[in-house]
């Protein structure tokens, strides 16, 4: 499905109710220009509309319908994008009198998914959350989609999607859920199949910094992880930085204000990869006028997920921009970094290093020579501190991850381990 080879021309719209204040309302546009210009788009204009509530046919009232559509033509625009969700009928009502493609930030959001996807899990959470946004609007008076292929709002990551009709797209929405579930259950098998690596998922606001502080993280090393890892579109990548058994940082898609419900229900199990993660660090862009707004979107979508507090650390990211602003950390797990300049991601490696010690015990073993599976095993999952030879044994003081114990418990030396504590 081509693209328009030149940027779509976007008129955005906000409606500012008496609940929320004139530069909250330019700070939603400019998130959703951002968006506009992600999904490929540039805006021509942003409109704002002051209203005591929300009009039942129009959203923004028919005399300011008129204005867009004024707007629109001069700018020679071609879509029109309302911050808010819109009813169906009000999208119908609002194209009909501004004569051009009206969509939402919902629209808007899940056409960037479909640019984002690229496994198959995640292609088909796509489709399936692009269906069901469309079976209410699959009308007649909805042909423009068939005009508009390709453009923002429109675009599919299925080749068919846009032909069907109503009985076909539920046919294709079943068939998808089954898809998806037999995904999911692959996916669980191999999350259980993995126990020899310690995972650090990166969260946060779009535009946090986390792709930077996962650069930062694993100095691009590019050897490929694990095809466990396939299903996930996250990146995936070996820490750089030495820890106590092999680390990986996964690095997910950002979280958005008014993400679409039924996204974020179809996207569960791909968040779910990352809330499963031993540690999930929280970026947070320190320097952000609504940081706290950023911040509760963020920790609600963490708390819907099911991610406990204590697995959580705030990352306070670009404190190069903002020294003044250096904010008290919140919970005793968080610290101030530079993604850019990299300064705080020492105090950042050592948290992630004593976090994934805390998942283990250091063990004083003896094992007799002739057990070379044992000495096998035990270079493969521990992290060995000391190894000293007898006639007849091997002598270690090894830090092995807790489900890995059992496999020693035969060959203690009999002197008690010491506090982790003391060896980090
Ligand atoms: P999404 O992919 O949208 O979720 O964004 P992200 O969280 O991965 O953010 P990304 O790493 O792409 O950074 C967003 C912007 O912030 C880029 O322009 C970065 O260069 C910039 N940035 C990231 N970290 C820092 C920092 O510590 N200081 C400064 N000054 N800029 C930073």
């Amino acid at each position: 499905m081509g693209r328009p080879s030149t940027p779509e021309k976007v008129v955005v719209v906000g409606l500012i109710l008496p609940d929320i204040s004139r530069s909250t309302a330019e700070e939603h546009l400019y998130e959703l220009e951002k968006l506009v210009e992600t999904a490929g788009g540039i805006v021509v204009r942003k409109v704002f509309q002051e209203r005591k509530s929300r009009d039942a046919a129009t959203f923004i009232g028919k005399g300011k319908a008129e204005e867009v559509k004024k707007i629109v033509a001069e700018l020679t625009a071609n879509l029109v994008i309302f911050d808010d969700d819109l009813s169906p009928a009000q999208a119908r009502n609002l194209q009909e009198i501004i004569g051009t493609e009206v969509i939402d930030r919902s629209a808007l959001i899940l056409d960037i998914f479909a640019r984002q996807a690229r496994s198959k899990e995640s292609r088909t959470q796509v489709e399936l959350a692009q269906l069901n946004y469309l079976l209410p609007r699959l009308t007649r008076q909805w042909s423009h989609l068939s005009r508009q292929a390709g453009g923002i709002g429109s675009r599919g990551v299925g080749e068919t999607q846009l032909e069907l009709d109503r009985r076909m797209t539920r046919t294709r929405i079943a068939r998808l859920k089954e898809d998806l579930a037999k995904i999911e259950k692959n996916r669980e098998t191999q999350r259980k199949g993995r126990h020899d690596v310690f995972t650090v998922a990166l969260v946060g606001y779009t535009n946090a910094g986390k792709s930077t502080l996962f650069n930062q993280l694993t100095k691009g090393s590019a050897e490929a992880v694990d095809k466990l890892f396939a299903t996930l579109d996250a990146k995936l990548q070996k820490s750089f930085f030495e820890m106590p058994r092999p680390t990986v940082i996964i690095d997910t898609v950002g979280f958005i204000r008014k993400l679409p419900h039924h996204l974020v229900a179809s996207f569960r199990s791909t968040m779910e990869e990352a809330a499963s993660a031993d540690l999930v660090l929280h970026v947070i862009n320190l320097t952000h006028p609504h940081m706290e707004e950023q911040l509760e979107v963020a920790n609600e979508v963490l708390k819907e997920l099911g991610v406990p507090p204590e697995r959580i650390i705030e990352v306070y990211n670009k404190a190069d921009l903002d020294v003044e602003r250096r904010r008290q950390p919140r919970q005793h797990s968080s610290v101030t970094i530079s993604s850019l300049t990299g300064a705080g991601i020492e105090a950042l490696v050592r948290m992630i290093h004593d976090r994934v010690l805390a998942e283990g015990e250091v063990l004083h073993l003896e094992i007799p020579l002739d057990e070379s599976k044992v000495i096998a095993r035990l270079h493969e999952v521990g992290e060995i501190y000391h190894q000293a030879a007898s006639d007849h044994h091997l002598r270690f003081v090894a830090w092995v991850p807790k489900e890995q114990i059992y496999q020693f418990s035969g060959f203690s030396s009999g002197r008690a381990a010491d506090p982790i504590a003391r060896i980090s």
